[in-house]
């Protein structure tokens, strides 16, 4: 299946049913390690509002929820400079921290979140994302403990993740075509 988004063309790659049977195990594997800890998942925004919205429901542990945005992206040209747009505004110290992103590509909003977080001196910090591009990561990461799906170095939409603004609402995964 095919979605044409400001004239690019995009075929589907993941289905929701797919990302719902993926999360429902991330979501048993997430209640097993912090079952006696009362972590806090911390949502880095826009893109992981969904995957946030689905893998919450499938955590049935005390938890506590919070958010922050960053921006790195215009349009679909990667820029260097991360810029923060809504900070923490939890204490940390002494918490065990889940950072959930919707995707790893250069690692860059990552590495940026990492360090606000370990500013704050917490006692563990795990990263859960959707989507993890390999081949794009350019920094070395020792915790992404939960990868819901390892992809080629495509630009993709849907679930979340936007081109220009559009494609967010998508319930699928879709990879730009490249001829
Ligand atoms: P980074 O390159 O890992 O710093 O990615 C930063 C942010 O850019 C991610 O959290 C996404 O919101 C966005 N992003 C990265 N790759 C893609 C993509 O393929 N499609 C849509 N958004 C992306």
């Amino acid at each position: 299946m095919k979605v044409t988004i400001n004239q690019k063309e995009f075929e589907r790659i993941i289905d929701y049913n797919q990302i719902k049977k993926r999360i429902r195990l991330i979501g048993i594997q997430l209640n097993v390690a912090y079952e006696h800890q009362h972590p806090i998942f911390v949502g880095v925004l826009n893109g992981c509002f969904m995957f946030m919205a689905d893998l919450m429901k499938q955590i049935h542990i005390a938890c506590e929820v919070s958010f922050v945005k960053l921006s790195s992206y215009d349009g679909s040209a990667r820029r260097d400079q991360v810029t923060e747009l809504i900070g923490l505004d939890v204490d940390l110290e002494g918490r065990d921290i889940v950072i959930v992103e919707d995707i790893v590509d250069t690692g860059n909003s990552l590495k940026h979140t990492l360090d606000l977080v370990n500013k704050q001196n917490p006692a563990s910090v795990a990263v859960c994302t959707l989507l993890l591009k390999p081949s794009a990561v350019t920094h070395t990461f020792d915790n992404i403990a939960y990868v819901g799906f390892e992809i080629d170095n495509a630009f993709v939409v849907g679930y979340g993740l936007d081109y220009r603004g559009l494609g967010r609402t998508l319930p699928d995964i879709y990879k730009e075509i490249t001829s």
